[in-house]
């Protein structure tokens, strides 16, 4: 069974219920994770992908997901946009899910003292990838080329090579301190450490950035309304 990736953006949406149960299972603890599943298939996977707020890919071997990566052009901007373009429509969707748990409104506060904590930075525009995993069971599996990269190498490649081709001039991946696997990852990438680091997700975090060509250009696609 050879293996594949599958981008997805505003042309190509991705199918948000796959998306969302790769996100739950991989990266169970991330903030988008604990706002729900509602959240991530009614907002997240659906409507940011429309309006190119997020790109991303899924890998498959066969017709089983094996692992997935998402990335935006705009880190400190894309979900101000979303609240923008959505308030409503979000806000009602997170009352929801925090009267089906009200343990998720914590969620919520962090995920809000985030966003405050990117407003206004200033400096150079980046992009980030925001969520990488590939399932245990595949992380040797290799893409179908004579020494094919890991499904993980060529998930990030293509997030570079989308990113590059929208101008973005940096990009930047921000990783729980206690990740040894996935900073290994993107050091055996070519990644940077960066000393300066964005806030991150209640654990301590180490931020890695990779500098691409060029630059920047006007990044999002207008976009679905709610
Ligand atoms: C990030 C991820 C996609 C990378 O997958 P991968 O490239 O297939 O590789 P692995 O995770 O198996 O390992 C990456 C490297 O770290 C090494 N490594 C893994 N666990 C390790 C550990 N506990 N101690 C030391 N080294 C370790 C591996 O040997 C590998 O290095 P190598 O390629 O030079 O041999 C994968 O680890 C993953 O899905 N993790 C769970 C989700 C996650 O944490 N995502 C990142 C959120 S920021």
């Amino acid at each position: 069974m050879s293996a594949r990736i599958e981008p997805f953006g505003p042309r190509t949406p991705p199918d948000p219920a796959l998306v969302s149960q790769l996100h739950a299972q991989l990266l169970p603890d991330s903030p988008v994770a604990l706002l729900g599943r509602r959240f991530m298939e009614e907002v997240y996977y659906l409507l940011l992908p429309a309006a190119g707020l997020v790109t991303g890919a899924v890998a498959f071997l066969g017709d089983d997901p094996a692992g997935f990566v998402v990335e935006t052009d705009d880190a400190d901007g894309f979900m101000d946009s979303a609240l923008r373009r959505w308030r409503w429509r979000i806000a009602r969707v997170v009352c929801l899910s925090i009267g089906a748990s009200p343990a998720r409104l914590r969620a919520l506060l962090d995920a809000r003292r985030i966003m405050s904590g990117r407003e206004n930075r200033g400096g150079t525009p980046e992009g980030e990838i925001l969520s990488l995993g590939v399932l245990p069971q595949f992380r040797t599996t290799r893409l179908p080329a004579p020494d094919g990269p890991r499904l993980s190498e060529a998930l990030v490649a293509g997030s570079i090579e989308r990113l590059a081709h929208r101008k973005v001039p940096r990009v930047r991946a921000v990783v729980d301190g206690s990740n040894l696997a996935t900073q290994l990852f993107y050091r055996s990438q070519g990644w940077q450490l960066e000393p300066t680091t964005k806030p991150g997700w209640r654990a301590p975090t180490v931020d890695f950035v990779l500098e691409l060509q060029g630059s920047r250009a006007p990044l999002t696609t207008p976009g679905a309304s709610s």
